[in-house]
């Protein structure tokens, strides 16, 4: 591949004496480029156009003179290989300075090869794997031209009512910025002129997901030192991992709309964080300020978007229509059309598009083995095994198996939401692998034809199929439709008559129930967790669901998935997650009185004035890192290097892990601080670092982690960096509810 002649002038200036002015070669070709600009093409660049992602026939003669006349910066959805290539031959051939287009999709969680719902992914606790992940998307997805993802998302969810929390990283921001950072790297890969480098998209910025009753596009209203704390680390580090383009979201924040937010998209992003990417909106989200009550018309929303800082407008056309006018009227100062145009021109730069801006043809990698292998690794280590009483998996060699239930063989629905490009055809199905692995010893009764089934037709084949079998595994959970984008609900239970089915299952045989959940979220297992003996926790895992699953359920992988959310008992609990505060009236179990034992006649004192709920008390069904093994891990001998320490002292933490089971292992170490009293209230627990261990069985290691300053500092009320002395714990264990801890103090 020849060196792109850009790439080697950045290399031969970068050390400019102090005398000389520092020229950065791509600044000046910015400036080359804007200074033959007309207003028109500036324009141009700020428009990201939408087609339709089935264009089929011709394309058309409008689009094609948009290009040529450069007033198009970015398309969306073009999946033709063809159209690509000759739109930017028009861009790159005919308009007025060259410039090129970015082509931009939704490759969220892989291309052709569909990997785990990123929440799953998020299980894995693995951002190594994560990157690996996000490679090959971008392999895949630039074979057809797409250099731009508008991914990951980095949304903090607490409300797994709320469909896009498929689609997040969960709730901690600790873990969601390892991703965020491992996604990034993933998807840009080293350099960003290698023509299968997707520039990523950090979206959406910022509170979408904390859309009140999980409501999608609701609205938002988080003050600004929780917002600092909990909300923007994961964007914070996708700005350190380097990332090129931001999303603002649909959402309003505090009353403002996040597009038209100019603390946000100025401030923060740009004047304190230092990023010189570009920002484009989302899906007319400029133009639905006006919906929103903050707008008047199309002209106030193109301009207070600008002067916000939205530097391109998806599919909406306001700035197209009046950014011309508001800039003739002088209400738009001309540099800040400008400074919004620098931004995309220098963004298409780094990514080499003036040297190379056609797309390189990777056909033969899409679907390849490699990439199917690493599918499957994903989708293992995604799972989270919940409980598994009386060790009923692995399943034993020669055991009679029912397999039940609507999600054994959904080859669309294992797939997830957003997978504009994966293809139910080439989905490996839990019940195909299965009976390849396990041939006659499965009887397969579906039972319900889908997840939201109530037909009871087949009940009576299922139970008798349990009734013939050692054990059933009931293959539950929610069609991909439930989840995802505007696909909220407000009952998150199994849908459908699924509930009643494992119920009749159980009453009617007995037989001991593995219930393996493929979710975009967690399920509310209230009215059934009493029946099912063991429970796999499958999200949407993809391609390759069906051989991780299996390899799961027969042991030759041993599940090493933990929660990235807590998981709640019910709906009433929600929102309920680990790194809350602690409340002048914490609960406690010993004086918890739960509703069944409230003596009758009692009065409102005999109840313990706590911060819990009478009938589901205070803690989730399973909390926030949480999942079980085949084996079984043991920390002892927790010490630490000083018992007090100043602000620019270390902490080192030393402990033992080992694996105490008859089976090798994977145990995620997690490390947690807790700092007690704070200028403003400090959450009970916050998750600072953590390693996935393998450990063969009876193995042992000693372990050590060090923290600093930067793990014990917090945003205070008045929004600065702090770091205050007092009192702090650290904790080490396999979930959030770890007890094993040492004090310090900060002087
Ligand atoms: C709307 C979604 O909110 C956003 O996440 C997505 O990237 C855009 N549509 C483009 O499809």
């Amino acid at each position: 591949m020849r060196i792109p002649l850009l790439l080697f002038l950045a290399a031969s200036l970068s050390y400019c004496t102090s005398e000389q002015q520092s020229i950065d070669p791509i600044e000046q070709k910015v400036d080359e480029l804007m200074s033959k600009m007309t207003l028109v093409e500036k324009i141009g660049q700020t428009a990201q156009r939408g087609t339709s992602s089935r264009v089929k026939g011709e394309l058309s003669e409008d689009l094609k003179n948009a290009v040529r006349e450069g007033r198009i910066g970015s398309l969306i959805n073009v999946m033709n290989k063809e159209f690509v290539d000759e739109l930017q031959r028009i861009a790159v051939e005919e308009s007025p300075n060259g410039i090129p287009l970015i082509f931009a999709r939704d490759v969220i969680h892989g291309f052709k090869t569909i990997f785990p719902i990123p929440l799953g992914q998020a299980a894995t606790w693995n951002p190594a794997l994560v990157e690996e992940g996000a490679r090959i998307a971008a392999v895949e997805a630039s074979t057809y031209g797409v250099r731009w993802t508008f991914a990951p998302m980095l949304d903090i969810a607490r409300d797994p009512r709320w469909g896009r929390i498929a689609e997040s990283p969960g709730e901690d921001p600790y873990l969601a910025s390892e991703l965020s950072a491992a996604y990034v790297r993933g998807f840009q890969g080293n350099n960003l002129t290698d023509p299968t480098s997707m520039i990523a998209c950090a979206k959406h910025f910022v509170g979408y997901g904390a859309a009140e009753g999980g409501r999608d596009y609701n609205t938002a209203v988080i003050h600004e030192s929780l917002l600092r704390n909990i909300y923007l680390p994961p964007f914070e580090k996708a700005v350190d991992a380097g990332v090129q383009t931001f999303m603002s979201g649909f959402n309003e924040l505090n009353g403002v709309p996040v597009s038209g937010n100019q603390f946000l998209l100025d401030q923060v992003l740009r004047q304190e964080w230092g990023f010189d990417g570009f920002v484009v909106s989302d899906w007319n989200s400029v133009t639905e300020m006006i919906a929103h009550g903050y707008c008047v018309d199309e002209k106030d929303a193109a301009f207070k978007a600008a002067r916000a800082g939205v530097d391109m407008e998806m599919t909406s056309q306001s700035y197209d229509n009046y950014l011309q006018e508001l800039i003739d009227e002088g209400q738009l100062d001309i540099q800040q059309l400008d400074r919004m145009v620098r931004a995309i021109l220098r963004v298409k730069l780094r990514m080499g598009l003036f040297d190379q801006p056609y797309r390189v043809d990777n056909e033969e990698l899409i679907l390849s083995e490699s990439h199917l292998k690493k599918a499957k690794t994903a989708a293992a280590q995604s799972m989270v095994l919940l409980k598994n009483e009386k060790k009923l998996l692995p399943l034993k060699p020669k055991q009679k198996i029912a397999v039940i239930g609507p999600m054994a063989n959904a080859p669309l629905d294992q797939l997830g939401t957003w997978i504009f490009d994966g293809d139910k055809d080439d989905s490996m199905t839990p019940i195909a692998s299965l009976q390849e692995r396990l041939g006659a010893n499965i009887q397969y009764v579906q039972g319900l034809t889908y997840s939201r089934d109530q037909s009871k037709a087949q009940f009576a084949r299922a139970i008798k199929a349990a009734q013939q079998s050692d054990l059933v595994l009931f293959f539950g959970g929610e069609e991909a439709i439930l989840s995802g984008e505007a696909h909220s609900r407000a009952h998150i239970n199994l849908p459908g008559a699924q509930e009643e089915l494992i119920k009749e299952i159980k009453k009617k045989t007995g037989k001991p129930i593995v219930l393996i959940i493929q979710a975009g979220r967690p399920i509310v297992l209230e009215n059934i967790i009493g029946d099912v003996d063991a429970i796999l926790m499958a999200w949407h895992l993809g391609t390759m669901a069906g051989p991780a699953i299996t390899e799961v359920l027969v042991g030759d992988i041993n599940p090493s998935g933990r929660l990235p959310i807590s998981w709640p008992k019910s709906v009433g609990q929600i929102p309920i997650y680990y790194n809350h505060k602690n409340t002048g009236r914490p609960a406690r179990a010993e004086s918890f009185v739960g509703i069944e034992d409230i003596p009758i006649g009692a009065w409102q004192s005999s109840l313990g004035n706590d911060s819990h709920y009478l009938d589901d008390g205070f803690e989730p069904l399973y909390p926030f890192g949480y999942g079980l093994s085949y084996t079984r891990f043991e920390y002892a001998g927790l010490t630490i290097s000083a018992d007090t320490l100043n602000e620019r002292e270390e902490l080192k933490v030393n402990f033992e892990l080992s694996n105490t089971g008859e089976t090798d292992g994977v145990e995620v170490v997690q490390l947690y601080i807790r700092d007690y009293f704070g200028s403003i209230t400090r959450p009970i627990k916050e998750l600072k670092k953590f390693e996935r261990i393998s450990l063969k069985a009876k193995e042992k290691k000693t372990l050590e982690f060090t923290i600093d300053k930067s793990d014990l500092q917090f945003y205070n009320a008045n929004n600065e960096l702090v770091l205050e002395s007092g009192l702090f714990s650290v904790f080490v264990g396999g979930d959030a509810q770890t007890t094993m801890k040492q004090d310090f103090w900060i002087e």
